[in-house]
């Protein structure tokens, strides 16, 4: 399985928004995470597609865009035309989930649908044929620096478990509450894709928090816990 780290810009310097994608790559980075708030789903308000385009201007790796907003539907072609890579959008927000999905798929990008905490896993049943990832919330969404939780962890080894049943190449990305001290019960519980603001941002040195990311990652997945 490939490992990717998504730092998530929210714990980022807004005032300093390009040299903080660029040291993040500079560090290891595979991919940018930007959280789109609307004050409506989630309390916070943050950014919008013009944001987005201007990080894609300066950005080398994918972004990967998390849409925390009622109604995605309605702005999924503003986030393709700014250049988001990856668009994911909650069921918990949309009526019609998977006709949504297919029109990211339509627009080019890759796919993904993400989970609140307290949102059973049979809420994607039927839409895991149409997705390239699953986004597990190991938080609630809206604010950056919360702290994990725990029982995310069966969450993530019961999708696990579904997805490798079903013989599906869909990714797990897990979002929240995650730092180098805890990325290793998070990819040894199966999830793959791992998404960290504070967790890097909060650190002086981006470049030796990846590298032990990364190191954290590679002994959990090759030694039995
Ligand atoms: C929370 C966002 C996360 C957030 C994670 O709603 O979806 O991406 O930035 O921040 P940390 O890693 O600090 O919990
Ligand atoms: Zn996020």
């Amino acid at each position: 399985m490939d490992y990717y780290i998504a730092p998530s810009l929210l714990s980022a310097d807004f005032g300093r928004l390009a040299e903080e994608v660029s040291a993040v790559e500079k560090a290891g980075a595979d991919l940018i995470h930007l959280d789109v708030m609307d004050g409506r789903f989630v309390p916070n308000i943050t950014i919008g597609p013009s944001v987005v385009a201007a990080v894609k201007r300066y950005a080398k790796v994918p972004l990967d865009v998390h849409l925390m907003i009622v109604e995605p539907e309605r702005s999924l072609e503003a986030f393709a035309d700014a250049g988001a890579d990856v668009i994911t959008i909650h069921p918990e927000a949309t009526t019609h989930l998977q006709r949504a999905l297919a029109r990211v798929r339509e627009l080019g990008k890759k796919v993904g649908v993400s989970l609140n905490p307290s949102t059973p896993l049979s809420a994607i049943e039927w839409v895991l044929t149409d997705v390239d990832m699953v986004l597990l919330m190991t938080v609630n969404p809206g604010f950056g620096g919360q702290a994990f939780l725990p029982s995310m962890t069966g969450k993530i080894e019961l999708l696990r478990s579904q997805i490798s049943r079903a013989g599906l190449p869909v990714d797990i990305e897990a979002d929240g509450g995650i730092k180098t001290d805890n990325v290793a019960e998070v990819v040894r519980a199966g999830a793959n894709v791992i998404v960290s603001g504070s967790g890097i941002f909060g650190t002086k040195d981006y470049g030796k928090t990846i590298a032990e990311m990364r190191k954290n990652i590679r002994r959990a997945v090759s030694a039995p816990a």
